[in-house]
C-alpha cells in the first residue's frame, strides 16, 4: 500500500504510457517487500534537466528516463559514471543527499541477459545491426566486457562508424553497409538486431535485417525490439535452430541494475519478466 512513508521513484518519457517500467519495478519492490513504488510521468522534449531539478526538490529517490531525455539528463545531473561520460546519455538518476548521479544500464543489461542465459559475449565475434542510442550503449559494453571482434552495420554508413566509436579503446571493431550484412553474419558467434526492423506497427514490421540464409545453427541470435516478442528476425533464427534471446531480456535486466542502483538489493529477473509478460497479455516460457 503507498503511504506517507513510500519511497517514490519515477519514470520520465515522452510518450511514456507505454512505458513497461513501472510494473516491473513495483513488482520488484513489492517481492522485495520495500516500501518504494514507481509512477510514470510525462515529460515533454526539452524539458529533461527541469525534470532532475523537480525530482530532486520533490525527494524523489530516483529516475528511469527514456526517449527524448537521455542526452539533457546526463548533461543536467551533479555526477556522471564513466558510461556515461563516454556516451553523453543517461538512462537511470539515483538521487543521494540531493546530488543526482547518472548511469547508464541498457549495453549492460543486454551483457546481463546473455551471460544469464549462458551466452558471455566475453571472447566472441559479434555483429550488431544498427547504429542507433541503443547500439551505441551495446557496443560500448560488449566491448568492455571483452567482445573479441565487433561489426556494427547500419543503413546509414557514417552512422555505424560514429556508433563504432563507442567501442572500449582495446577492441576490434568496423562498420559496414546492410548490403554486406549477410556475409558477415555468416563469419561471426553472435548476430544482434538494434534497429526498429521487425517492430510491430511500422513499416518494416514482418522484414527481416540479416538475410534467412546467413544465419546459422551455431549463432546466437538476439533482437531488442520486444513488440512483438517473437520478432521476424527471431523467428528465422529459430528455424535454423540458433539459440535466441528476446528484446525484453534486456528489457528486464537493464530494470534489474537500475533496482540495484536504486535499492542496493538485486531482485531476480524472473519477477521483473513475469510481470513485463503479464503486462502485455503475454504466458510466461
Ligand atoms: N529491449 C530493450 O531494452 C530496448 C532498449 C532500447 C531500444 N529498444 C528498441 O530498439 C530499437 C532501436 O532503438 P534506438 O533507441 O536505438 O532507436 P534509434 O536511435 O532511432 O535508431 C534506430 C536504428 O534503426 C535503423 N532503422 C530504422 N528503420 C530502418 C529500416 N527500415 N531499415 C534499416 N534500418 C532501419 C536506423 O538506421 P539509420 O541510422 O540508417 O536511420 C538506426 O540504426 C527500437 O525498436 C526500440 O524500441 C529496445
Amino acid at each position: 500500500m503507498i503511504a506517507a512513508s513510500t519511497t517514490v521513484v519515477a519514470v520520465i518519457g515522452d510518450p511514456v504510457r507505454h512505458s513497461l517500467s513501472p510494473v516491473m519495478h513495483n513488482a520488484a519492490f513489492a517481492h522485495a517487500g520495500l516500501d518504494w513504488a514507481m509512477v510514470a510521468l510525462p515529460v515533454r522534449a526539452g524539458d529533461g534537466a527541469a525534470a532532475v531539478s523537480a525530482a530532486r526538490t520533490m525527494g524523489v529517490a530516483g529516475l528511469a528516463v527514456t526517449m527524448p531525455h537521455k542526452a539533457d539528463v546526463a548533461a543536467a545531473a551533479d555526477h556522471r559514471d564513466a558510461t556515461v561520460q563516454r556516451l553523453g546519455v543517461a538512462n537511470t538518476v539515483v538521487f543521494d543527499g540531493g546530488a543526482a548521479t547518472a548511469y547508464t544500464t541498457d549495453g549492460d543489461g543486454l551483457v546481463d541477459a546473455m551471460v544469464s542465459a549462458g551466452h558471455d559475449p566475453a571472447g566472441a565475434r559479434v555483429l550488431i545491426v544498427g547504429a542507433g542510442g541503443a547500439a551505441r550503449s551495446i557496443v560500448e559494453a560488449m566491448t568492455r566486457r571483452g567482445a573479441r571482434a565487433v561489426t556494427v552495420a547500419n543503413r546509414t554508413v557514417a552512422r555505424a562508424e560514429e556508433c563504432a566509436a563507442c567501442a572500449d579503446a582495446d577492441a576490434s571493431v568496423g562498420a559496414i553497409g546492410l548490403d554486406d550484412v549477410g556475409d558477415v553474419a555468416a563469419a561471426v558467434d553472435i548476430v544482434v538486431n538494434t534497429t526498429s526492423v521487425g517492430m510491430a506497427g511500422t513499416d518494416s514490421e514482418g522484414a527481416l535485417v540479416v538475410p534467412a540464409a546467413a544465419l546459422r545453427p551455431e549463432h546466437l541470435v538476439v533482437d531488442i525490439v520486444y513488440h512483438p516478442l517473437q520478432t521476424p528476425f527471431l523467428v528465422a533464427a529459430d528455424a535454423v535452430g540458433a539459440a535466441t534471446l528476446d528484446g525484453l531480456a534486456m528489457l528486464v535486466h537493464q530494470a534489474v541494475r537500475q533496482q540495484m542502483l536504486w535499492t542496493s538489493q538485486t531482485p531476480p529477473a524472473s519477477v521483473l519478466r513475469t510481470a513485463a509478460l503479464g503486462a502485455l497479455g503475454l504466458a510466461d516460457s
